[in-house]
């Protein structure tokens, strides 16, 4: 424990990052998927003299210099502020191990962004030469922004040799390396697709470009779909085997009913996202190629909101099926490295390794601060007060010893980082714990009778 944590209650630490992270994903990928399809297609109406498909494609551009440049951008930075205050200790050692790679990403990221710019207020500028090649130099510095992230995205959830070999090549070209890039190129050239069939839907019906452009559209969008589809067994197919099984079969290692349940709803989410993708491609099928008269942009509305749930759901599992790792084989999610609870013995003092300590904190606030906060919050996100309801502080103590075997004994092994402390730190730890949920429970209860005083109150009047 390096650094000092920030307390989050409610939601938790890690549905702030969650929700930050997905709205960028999503805006990152429209922008990426912009950033082919705009000079692509700029390239063909120039080989045909389309006018008007340069006409469109200048409004079209206005939304992905705002999204990239502004909202992409803004939210970006929203990502740093969120792991550097809830998950310091991963944040550093991604930033150490992947100094370059990050250097990397800035850098394209500047130019793509600055590009992006000169594309938007070049169109009546700069010869058509000059302004397609702004177009494939935003192309590729927006994938490469993409090809770069995804290193230390999937880094994170298969280090693959990393934490033996310690080799940057393993760590960067992991196992889920490949897959999840194409699977990303894809989806970002859907939602910028889908998001043309947009602006399209919107053109008068007697409009014969409207036909032409969706047909056009098509060509690049359906292929998408089947190709979506094998990238996602591909990709499924590099995890190792027990995340792989625990998904299959809802499972977490045989833990207790509450780990059975969320489990579950992560294969379940899951499958929500392949049922998405199949829908939202079938439903682009039958509406936008086979119907394109028809088509309206509400139809489009959907279609986005199909590519949406996809992406929530895909950035949802590969999040949760990385518990208890934040950088799985290496880091739990709480900041303790693996390596702290195999080499040292785990009734060592916890507290005494911290640096910093909540101010006028008691050794069972300290526990709970340094090692379970990071997925559970007392009385909100996955709160201890359901888990632990009706234990008294005996039991919750008995429990925390179980939690405090080593490796394979350790029936959580699979779920949550074994406990460090001493004798005295695992007790107070069940104090506490049990002394917040009487306090939790006296509050509600209290609010409980405030509302039948009320109830009094008003019969008596
Ligand atoms: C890496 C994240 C993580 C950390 C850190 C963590 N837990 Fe958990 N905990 C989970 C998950 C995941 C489950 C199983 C699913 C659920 O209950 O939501 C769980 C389940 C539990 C349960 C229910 C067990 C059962 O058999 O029903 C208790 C109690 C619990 N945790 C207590 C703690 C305590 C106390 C700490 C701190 C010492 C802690 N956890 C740290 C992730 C974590």
């Amino acid at each position: 424990m390096d650094y000092p944590a920030w307390i989050v209650g409610g939601v938790g630490p890690g549905w702030i990052i969650g929700l930050i992270a997905t709205f960028h994903v999503l805006i990152s990928q429209f922008a990426v998927g912009g950033g082919i399809f705009l000079p692509v297609t700029e390239a063909w109406a120039r080989k045909n003299n389309r006018d008007d498909v340069i006409e469109f494609l200048k409004k079209f551009t206005r939304f992905f210099l705002i999204l990239t440049n502004v909202l992409g951008a803004i939210s970006g930075i929203g990502i740093w502020w969120a792991i550097g205050l809830i998950s310091p200790q991963a944040s550093s050692s991604l930033l150490r191990l992947f100094s370059f790679v990050w250097a990397t990403e800035w850098m394209v990221f500047l130019v793509e962004i600055v590009a992006l710019v000169f594309y938007y207020y070049g169109w009546d500028k700069m010869s058509p030469k000059v302004h397609q090649t702004v177009g494939w130099i935003y192309a590729t510095t927006a994938w490469l922004s993409l090809f770069t992230i995804n290193g230390i995205l999937t880094f994170m959830l298969t280090p693959g040799d990393w934490p033996t070999t310690h080799n940057f090549m393993h760590a960067y070209f992991n196992n889920s390396f490949w897959p999840a890039l194409i699977i990303r190129t894809l989806v970002a050239i859907s939602l910028a697709g889908i998001y043309a069939t947009f602006v399209v839907s919107r053109m008068p019906q007697e409009n014969r470009f409207r036909k032409e452009l969706l047909a056009y559209i098509s060509t690049w969008l359906l292929p998408t779909y089947g190709l979506l589809i094998a990238a996602l067994i591909w990709y499924f197919s590099t995890f190792p085997a027990p995340i792989l099984q625990s998904l299959l079969s809802g499972l977490a290692g045989g833990v207790g009913k509450a780990a059975f349940g969320n489990m579950a709803i992560v294969s379940r989410i899951a499958l929500l996202g392949i049922v998405a993708i199949i829908t939202t491609g079938f439903g682009f099928f039958v509406s936008a190629y086979l119907n394109p008269r028809e088509f309206t942009w509400r139809k489009s509305a959907l279609l986005l909101a199909g590519m949406a749930i996809f992406v929530v759901s895909y950035e949802y599992t590969r999040e949760y099926i990385r518990k208890p790792y934040v950088i799985r084989g290496f880091m739990f999610s709480n900041g303790i490295p693996l390596k702290a609870t195999v080499d040292k013995p785990l009734n060592r003092s916890f507290t005494a390794e911290m640096r910093f300590k909540p101010k006028d904190s008691s050794l069972g606030e300290q526990m709970f601060v340094g090692q379970c906060m990071a997925c559970h919050t007392m009385n909100g996100y996955r709160s201890l007060s359901k888990r632990l309801e009706g234990r008294d502080s005996e039991s919750i103590y008995q429990l925390l010893l179980v939690m405090q075997k080593p490796g394979k004994e350790n029936p959580y092994h699979n779920v949550m980082p074994p406990l460090i402390g001493t004798d005295e730190e695992v007790k107070a730890l069940s104090v506490y714990l049990y002394d917040s949920i009487q306090a939790i429970d006296k509050k509600s209860n209290a609010g409980k009778n405030a509302d039948k005083e009320e109830v009094k109150e008003t019969k008596l009047l």
